[in-house]
């Protein structure tokens, strides 16, 4: 059971920490079930990190309150360098030195603040900030935050007695707008931003969504109570914290003085709308935990740390006007043609108002003045109209019934919150397509620019994908703006592109859902295209990492006519591959035979073994179910043995299992 419990948490930071799965999400539920099986027949041997124990609902009734036996205090501003100077001083000065003094630089953090304590190393009770004195008892919900630890690991630093660990539950970027995606999909009101998104996700009581949960992140920056006697420094504590299993914010720095971290907050401003989580400022704290002492702390904010923020990243506008603009899958997204205005470092000119369900929610109407905000790298966004100023006359805004581009009847189909254009070879879809398959990811073809692709397509010399790679020299040199020179460059461009990979070529096609880690994964599977087309949804689904969303949209791209006739042309116009063997071999002796593997083999790792019963055309699954044809056990086999014993299954020794093999 003990290992069981390692092989799970091992995938589960495998996936929601550092996002690379190595089993799907079918043999991940397989190996908890067996685990929850095991801990009710067991349940003495229940371990206090197990993954179940991540589960569990909150008092229906409502939070309880938790006092904090450390206030959480909050920060001073600084909204400038020179205020940053001032502090600077004020802290020479109270502390009476004249010597620079050193400071930890740290991302002001833009998620829900979160204290956890720890007792005897096990989770106890997690907290949000509340007023900074009481705050609401949530921990069964951040007991589903993959990055906090249940136990904490103190191998390496020991850890005595009560813990409090302050840090900020976040919601990634990346996962905020999956989940806006996911909501606007189903007709849901959008999270306004990924705070709230997150301060949401800690609150839910009822009905609450662990997809929601498990997509924050902690990140622990502060060591309320339980410090180890030589820390004595933050980076210290970013050290210690760390050590005992915390994510800390990786963006922390040393600065060996005040213009140091005006230096580090002008690069972390510069590359603010590249980091993975929202931040809306840096942190300053004094570097030694000796003189943060002597500093002291006011009643609401240490004299220590200050917050020096970022300019903000929402401002008011004006919307001159409302454009549909056709996507590369013909869904028709209303946006916003704004006012030109400053938000956080760039100009903005257009937002997104998503869909017509947006557009009639927050009832935008030309000429209106709007509140618009940039969240990462994400499009701007319409966060509201600024009540009061609408001018008399202005009307409801709704999507054309016709698509801008092509003039087709646009359709919403019912249930959906999407308006397409139904037409595959509409130029908006087209010109699109061309560009993602010209794109560095896909075919990467040199020369290929936007600029160009627009011609072609509006000049009529690409009606379809397949016509980039039937391009005459003669066609591209009488283009507009194109030199001799740059028809050859292209026409070689081209011929590079023609011989690429299977991953490539299947990125290339804009199957929806099929970006890289995906097209990587088909393509090591079935080694050749053939063998992909004729894949069912089901063994699709089966590839490890391709789920059945995936399986759905790969299956249903290539049973199209349209979509069979471009891959059958592209090759026709030599476009290539190198075909590799599959990893399965579909048909051989063990076809459709299931194997599980356990204990040690002589002479053969588990991964050889693996290659072997795929070759001979079996799957291996990592837990054991009555579905499970042969359970291989070599020495000291593991719990697998038991419950294969228990369901009457065939176990094979390693004698059996190569004698299988060899027939
Ligand atoms: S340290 C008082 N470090 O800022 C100093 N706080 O204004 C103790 N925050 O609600 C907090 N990022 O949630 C610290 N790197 C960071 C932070 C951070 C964000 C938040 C914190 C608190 C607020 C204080």
């Amino acid at each position: 059971m003990s290992a069981l419990v390692d092989e799970l948490n091992r995938h589960n930071r495998l996936y929601h920490v550092e996002d690379r799965p190595e089993i799907t999400d079918a043999e991940y539920d397989r190996l908890y079930r067996e685990l929850q099986e095991l801990e009710a027949a067991h349940p003495s041997w229940a371990r206090r990190d197990s993954p179940t124990r991540r589960v569990g609902a909150p008092a229906a009734e409502g939070f309880q309150t938790v006092r904090h036996r450390v206030p959480m205090l909050s920060m001073d501003n600084a909204m400038d360098e020179e205020a940053m100077r001032g502090f600077d001083e004020r802290l020479r000065r109270l502390l009476h030195t004249q010597e620079p003094l050193e400071y930890a630089a740290q991302p002001k953090l833009d998620g829900a603040a979160v204290e956890l304590v720890y007792a005897d190393g096990a989770l106890e009770v997690g907290a949000t900030r509340g007023d900074g004195r009481t705050g609401e008892d949530v921990t069964a919900n951040l007991r589903g935050v993959w990055s906090i630890p249940l136990v904490l690991d103190t191998r390496r630093i020991p850890a005595a007695g009560r813990i409090s660990v302050r840090g900020e539950a976040l919601l990634p970027v990346a996962a905020f707008e999956r989940l806006n995606r996911e909501r606007l999909e189903r007709d849901e009101e959008p999270f306004a931003n990924p705070r709230n998104a997150a301060a949401g996700a800690l609150r839910q009581l009822r009905n609450v969504d662990r997809r929601r949960l498990a997509a924050l992140e902690f990140r622990a920056y502060a060591l309320a109570e339980g410090r180890p006697d030589d820390v004595r420094t933050e980076t210290q504590i970013l050290e210690t914290l760390a050590s005992w299993g915390f994510l800390i914010p990786p963006e922390s720095e040393f600065c060996a003085d005040v213009e140091e971290a005006i230096d580090y907050h002008a690069r972390l401003l510069a590359r603010r709308n590249a980091l993975p989580v929202e931040c809306d400022g840096s942190v300053l704290k004094l570097h030694r935990l000796d003189q943060q002492e002597e500093a002291g702390s006011l009643p609401r904010s240490p004299r220590w740390a200050i917050a020096f923020k970022f300019p903000p990243q929402q401002e008011t506008t004006r919307v001159k006007a409302i454009e549909a603009s056709v996507g590369r899958t013909g869904a028709l997204t209303p946006v916003a043609v704004l006012e030109p205005v400053h938000v956080g470092g760039v100009t903005v000119t257009h937002a997104s108002l998503h869909n017509q369900d947006e557009v009639d929610r927050k009832d935008v109407r030309v000429g209106d003045t709007v509140l618009i905000q940039r969240a990462g790298d994400v499009i701007p966004q319409v966060v509201m109209v600024v009540p009061g100023k609408r001018r008399r006359g202005a009307r409801r805004y709704a999507l054309p019934s016709h698509c801008p581009v092509c003039d087709t009847p646009t359709v919403r189909l019912e249930g959906e919150a999407v308006t397409r254009c139904p037409n595959l070879d509409c130029p908006a879809q087209l010109k699109n397509n061309v560009r993602h398959l010209a794109s560095r990811g896909a075919l990467d073809i040199d020369g290929l620019g936007e600029k160009l692709v627009d011609q072609l397509v509006e000049q009529g010399h690409v009606k379809r994908v397949s016509d980039v790679f039937a391009l005459q020299r003669d066609t591209l040199a009488g283009l507009e703006r194109m030199a001799e020179k740059s028809a050859d460059n292209l026409m070689q461009a081209l011929e590079r592109a023609r011989e690429t990979s299977l991953s490539r070529f299947l990125i290339a096609l804009g199957i929806r859902h099929v970006g890289g880690g995906v097209a990587d994964l088909l393509a090591d599977h079935f080694g050749d295209l053939d063998a992909l087309v004729a894949a069912s949804p089901e063994e699709l689904a089966a590839v490890p990492g391709v789920g059945p969303t995936i399986a759905e949209s790969v299956a249903r791209f290539f049973a199209e006519k349209r979509n069979q006739r471009e891959v059958a042309r592209l090759r026709e116009l030599n476009v290539r591959w190198q075909a590799r063997a599959p990893r399965i071999a579909r048909d051989g002796p063990l076809s459709g035979k299931s194997f599980v593997l356990t204990g040690t083999l002589d002479g053969l790792t588990r991964d050889e073994a693996k290659t072997r019963i795929e070759a001979a055309g079996g799957r291996v699954t990592s837990g054991v179910s009555k579905k499970t044809d042969y359970v291989v056990a070599g020495a000291d086999p593991g719990t697998k043995l038991r419950k294969a014993e228990e369901l009457e299954l065939t176990i094979l020794d390693q004698a059996a299992f190569e004698k299988l093999l060899a027939e």
